[in-house]
């Protein structure tokens, strides 16, 4: 079964009398445990797109369901309670909270939705720290860090709670290009690990041939679909 199913997914930005078409009648599939990527120039929707996915924001037309969930039905305490247990997110701007050091940044969505023992927590946040390497910068605040530590933070945050689905709007927007490759390469071998599917956004070609799946959006519509260069079964 599909971790994500879009039927006729539209969406429609009204703003005083000016309407935006963002989204016109996406169909698509995204398998469990999967690596894909949105691309497309910018203002083509990925955004919107990942929004929607993640219960940030609601369809205008059509369906999506998410891990079984069809997610235009729930209420704000429904979307959030959802987010909680099946989402993680990364975004391009890291996000990460300043005044708290690397470890606590990662341990903060477990003291927020989850009622873990502080031993329980402090196991799953040196785990994962540990599978993204930065263990040893775990007493380190955020500018102590340089750009791609700190992304390495923004993917431990999002997998400590061990989400099912990762959604990912540009990650990799503010990095230089051996630095991105290496945080795409890294959510990649979360998926390998932890079987977590990983949704990430891109208009950086050379990124976006990291994924499994590419779709192409453009002008809101989905023109093109194809495999990325390392399929699954196909990298070392
Ligand atoms: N909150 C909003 N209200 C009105 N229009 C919006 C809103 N958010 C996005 N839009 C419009 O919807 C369209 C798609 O925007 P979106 O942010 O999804 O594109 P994007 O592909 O993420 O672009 P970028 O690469 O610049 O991040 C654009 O025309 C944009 O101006
Ligand atoms: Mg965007």
């Amino acid at each position: 079964m599909s971790l994500v199913t879009a039927v006729d997914l539209s969406k429609t930005y009204v703003t005083g009398q000016v309407e935006v078409k963002a989204l016109k009648g996406l169909n698509f599939e995204i398998e469990p445990a999967s690596f894909v990527s949105f691309v497309g120039p910018s203002g083509s929707g990925k955004t919107t797109l990942l929004n929607l996915m993640g219960c940030l924001d609601k369809a205008t037309e059509g369906e999506l369901v998410v891990a079984g969930e069809h997610v235009n039905a729930l209420d704000r305490r429904q979307s959030a309670s959802f987010r909680g247990s099946f989402l993680g997110f990364i975004f391009q701007s890291f996000n990460l909270l300043p005044v708290l050091t690397a470890y606590e940044n990662v341990e903060y969505p477990l003291v927020m939705i989850k009622n873990e023992s502080k031993s329980k927590r402090k196991d799953m946040v040196l785990k994962v720290l540990n599978s993204v390497g930065i263990l040893d910068l775990k007493d380190k605040f955020p500018d102590q860090l340089s750009g791609g530590q700190r992304q390495r933070v923004a993917v431990a945050r999002a997998l400590v709670t061990q989400p099912k689905l990762v959604l990912a709007d540009e990650p990799t927007a503010n990095l230089d290009h051996a630095t991105a490759r290496n945080v795409i390469r890294l959510m990649r071998d979360m998926r390998d690990e932890f079987g977590t599917t990983f949704i990430f956004s891109t208009h950086d070609p050379r990124v976006m041939h990291e994924a499994e799946v590419i779709h192409t959006l453009e002008d809101g519509r989905l023109t093109h679909t194809e495999q990325g260069s390392d399929r699954r079964g196909n990298h070392d």
